[in-house]
């Protein structure tokens, strides 16, 4: 076998497959982008599902690509020696071209004449087939044609040998997977296959034939084209190339375990530290992602929350200072940054919010073990309250997960359905507090604040296009009879003439006499539309959302300006610094 990096399997791959007529393509955004099936990009076939449903691809019918992935579905079995979060996925596709004969010949090929792994060292499964779909006989054959021996080729059930799809719909098959066999452990009994767990079988390659697209009603439709969706994991790949246990000993990690050696027990906490360098690794990517997200209370941002705040928690258990989290981050910058520009680009924004982060869970989480020593002490029933569960995660930051997995190292369990119901009743009070504390700061001058209130939304959208950033989002807003204040992330201050150029915009949008429409709807539709939100708020089902013409759509309570002409000028009077990655704006209108 060739003792190939990660980098250079990556470039091998690549190469490989465009010799073979496949089209390059790039990485796609590690955030899917309007996607509400799934928060991350769980696979390379993930962005691709409109082209395998049959829409024409615009590089052509045979792709290959390296994909930013990452899974949370495994979080539990992180800290082993190949389950990651985030991975890179290699993979090459047919859209509607060849279908199994040549995909397996690649892979094949590949495999024993480019890395030089021994034919006889190779197994694969194939789909045994059930009363849906017939046993898949056809790829058998021609993995037995290339010389794969019988022994080594099992036949396994929907479970193993099917994949997809990403949601509860979309395009799926049945699909032949490639192990290398580890000599080294001896078959764990007569059943032994690549179903065990017992570490015989090193998955690397998954060709999935996709032929069928399931329907919400749970049938499976055939796709009007046959594609092919292959997936090789590139660490795990170049940890068996090398002869490693672990993906860990590969360079991308490395130099990460390296410096967490340096600065805790050599040797001890082998797990803790694997999970560290996995969760930094994740939550670098996806803070420097093209489409990077902040750390907040929901969706991304919330799994993004839990990544660092774990990472944290097992710093803690190491004795080692959090300030390493950032150094981490920077090999990590420094290491993928030659291959995703995307990091070095983001970097002042990885270590900012990381930092910031880091600092906010910091202040509250020994407080919050504390309190979850004591809780110890009184809990009945071997169970953590709902309530007491949410005191935790509203007062010193641990995400619910945290929580239940501190409990079960004491063998306890919490009390999830009482911590959402809690949850949900803070909600509903802190949406009425909202609301009338809003209604009294209006008491005084009701009609200037509602129109710097249409200003605001005008700012956000004008900042968006102004910094060509779609990333951009609110952080806070205040707003008295004289002024607006905002707040929103962004890396660096804004020149003067970014600044003007924001100030032009508004203007525009205030010039054009746009009427502003308000319409009650559900929170769901609001986000179908798109419509903005501040990020980490909650908000309750029926929701208010804000169009004013095609300039602004946001979810809010209002109250707002009747038509834009109302705020005759606007004019930017601050830009300054108000936290790490967070600018200020404080900006006035005329209104004589
Ligand atoms: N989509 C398949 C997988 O994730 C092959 O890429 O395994």
């Amino acid at each position: 076998m060739l003792k190939l990096s990660v980098n250079e399997l990556r470039e091998k791959y690549i190469q490989f497959f465009v010799s073979k007529g496949h089209a390059l393509i790039p990485s796609s955004s590690l955030i899917p982008e309007n996607d509400p099936s799934a928060l991350f990009t769980t696979a390379g076939m993930h962005p691709l599902a409109p082209y395998l449903l049959g829409e024409k691809h615009p590089a052509g019918t045979r792709l290959t690509n390296v994909q930013k992935c990452l899974r949370t579905g495994d979080i539990d079995r992180v800290g082993d020696d190949s389950h990651c979060t985030f991975f890179e996925m290699l993979g090459n596709w047919s859209l509607g071209d060849y279908f199994k004969e040549e995909s397996i010949k690649y892979s094949y090929e590949f495999l024993t004449r480019e890395l030089k792994i021994p034919s006889e060292k190779i197994a694969v499964s194939c789909f045994e087939g059930d009363s849906d779909i017939p046993k898949d006989e056809e790829s058998a054959k021609i993995w037995r044609k290339l010389g794969i021996k019988e022994e080594n080729i099992y036949f396994l059930s929907k479970e193993h040998n099917w994949w997809g799809p990403v949601g509860q719909t979309g395009p799926c098959g049945p699909d032949t997977e490639i192990f290398i066999i580890d000599d080294n452990k001896e078959p764990c009994g007569p059943n032994c296959s690549p179903a065990c767990d017992c570490g015989r079988f090193l998955e690397i390659w998954n060709n999935v034939f996709m032929e069928y697209n399931k329907q919400a009603d749970g049938g499976y439709v055939p796709l009007s084209q046959k594609n092919v969706d292959t997936g090789m994991g590139l660490e795990r790949t170049a940890a068996i190339l090398n002869g490693y246990k672990s993906v860990y000993q590969t360079e991308a990690f490395a130099p990460v375990m390296r410096l967490m050696d340096q600065k805790t027990k050599k040797g001890a906490f082998i797990k803790e530290k694997r999970i560290v360098a996995d969760h930094m690794r994740a939550a670098a990517f996806i803070l420097g992602d093209e489409n990077g997200v902040s750390p907040s209370n929901v969706d991304q941002g919330y799994v993004l929350r839990r990544l660092i705040r774990r990472a944290i928690r097992y710093c803690r258990t190491m004795d080692l200072d959090t300030s390493a989290l950032i150094d981490i981050s920077n090999l990590y910058v420094d290491f993928y940054g030659g291959y995703y520009k995307e990091l070095i680009q983001n970097r002042q924004r990885i270590i900012e919010e990381l930092s910031a982060e880091t600092e906010r869970f910091n202040k509250t989480i020994a407080q919050g073990l504390k309190e979850f020593e004591k809780l110890l002490k009184y809990i009945q029933n071997n169970r953590i309250s709902g309530k007491a569960a949410f005191r935790l995660y509203d007062t010193f930051g641990f995400p619910i997960e945290m929580t239940t997995e501190l409990a079960a190292d004491h063998g306890i369990t919490v009390d999830i359905e009482g911590f959402k119901a809690a949850f949900e009743e803070h909600q509903r009070k802190s949406q009425k507090g909202a609301e009338q504390k809003f209604k009294g700061g209006l008491a005084d001058n009701t009609e200037q604040t509602a129109r710097l209130h249409t200003a605001t939304h005008l700012l956000l959208a004008a900042l968006k296009r102004a910094l060509n950033d779609d990333n951009i989002r609110q952080r806070g807003s205040n707003i008295t009879a004289e002024r607006l204040r905002f707040d929103f992330n962004f890396p660096r201050p804004l020149t003067k003439e970014e600044i003007e150029k924001v100030e032009k915009l508004v203007n525009e949008a205030i010039e054009a006499g746009v009427d502003i429409e308000c319409n009650e709807m559900s929170l769901a539709d609001a986000r179908d539309m798109g419509a903005e939100g501040v990020f980490g708020d909650k908000y309750s089902d029926q929701v208010k959302v804000y169009k004013i013409g095609d300039y602004s759509l946001e979810i809010c309570g209002g109250p707002h300006a009747k038509n834009t002409k109302e705020l005759k000028n606007f004019k930017i009077v601050k830009e300054q610094s108000s936290s790490a990655g967070v600018r200020r704006i404080k900006a006035v209108i005329d209104t004589d």
